[in-house]
């Protein structure tokens, strides 16, 4: 694994790596478990990569933790996910405080139940003047929501005379997504085996790199962080450019 770190080139890390933690359900299944099971190990995964990212110096970690979509699935699940939130943050927030790593939170926080927006909003005051790591949660969150939203804040503010048709830009809505004062990410890993984004980070994910790997995330740990971040390192960014643009 150590052969692995030093093969990235430090000078080429992507500042924003962006992850769809998929396939705990299925990762439980294989093993005669309950989905919740495949969940609870999903958080080992969680700390190593979180661990993993800090020690690299990658500035933002995203995760997909939760999709609006998800609301949708049977209610034990997504109580006992709601529990199981609450309870990693109480556990982890000294740890995350103590390795000066922020966290935010991006998603419709309406929809959250008020004991896990509670706790969510303890940690952010918490680690509010951290400076290393930015953990960003992506929660009851989804790309069309979050451009709805962006658009409707957009609409009252023309209303309002705030703001004229005319001088709306792309980045009047890149200030009103929950992203605001976040960088795109560079590179984006999906785990166990899916090839869809899934409506995360819709108008983010423009030119980001995408990463598809079939672990699943209860079994995804640094060196696969670390195989991913190699990839993305060989491959070139044209942003619509030639090659030839890109190499002079
Ligand atoms: C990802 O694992 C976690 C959440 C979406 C909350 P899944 O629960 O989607 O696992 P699979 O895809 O069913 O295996
Ligand atoms: C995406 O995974 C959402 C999260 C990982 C939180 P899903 O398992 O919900 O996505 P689909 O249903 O496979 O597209
Ligand atoms: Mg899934």
């Amino acid at each position: 694994m150590s052969e692995l770190v030093e093969k990235i080139d430090k000078q080429k890390l992507p500042k924003h790596i962006a992850v769809i933690m998929d396939g705990n359900g299925r990762w439980a299944k294989e093993k005669g478990e309950d989905r919740l099971y495949g969940h609870y190990h999903g958080v080992d995964s969680v700390r190593n990569i979180v661990e993993g990212c800090a020690e690299l110096g990658i500035e933002y970690l995203t995760l997909y933790a939760f999709s609006t979509e998800n609301w949708d699935r049977p209610e034990y699940e997504v109580e006992g996910l709601m529990e199981l939130l609450v309870s990693t943050i109480r556990k982890e927030v000294e740890g995350l405080n103590k390795n000066n790593i922020r966290l935010h939170v991006i998603g419709n926080m309406e929809m959250m139940p008020e004991y896990a927006r509670g706790e969510l909003q303890e940690a952010l005051d918490i680690t509010k003047n951290n400076i290393g790591l930015n953990l960003v949660m992506a929660l009851s969150y989804s790309g069309r929501w979050e451009l709805l939203n962006a658009v409707q804040k957009i609409a009252s503010e023309v209303k309002q005379n705030k703001l004229s048709v005319e001088e709306i830009n792309e980045q009047t809505l890149q200030n009103h997504l929950c992203t605001a004062n976040i960088p795109d990410p560079e590179l984006m890993i999906r785990t166990s085996g899916e090839f869809r984004i899934s409506n995360f980070l819709l108008y983010q994910l423009a030119y980001t790199e995408l990463y598809f790997t079939e672990v699943r995330w209860p079994d995804f740990r640094k060196k696969n962080l670390y195989e991913a971040i190699l990839d993305y390192q060989n491959r070139e960014r044209r942003f619509g450019k030639t090659s030839e643009q890109i190499t002079n």
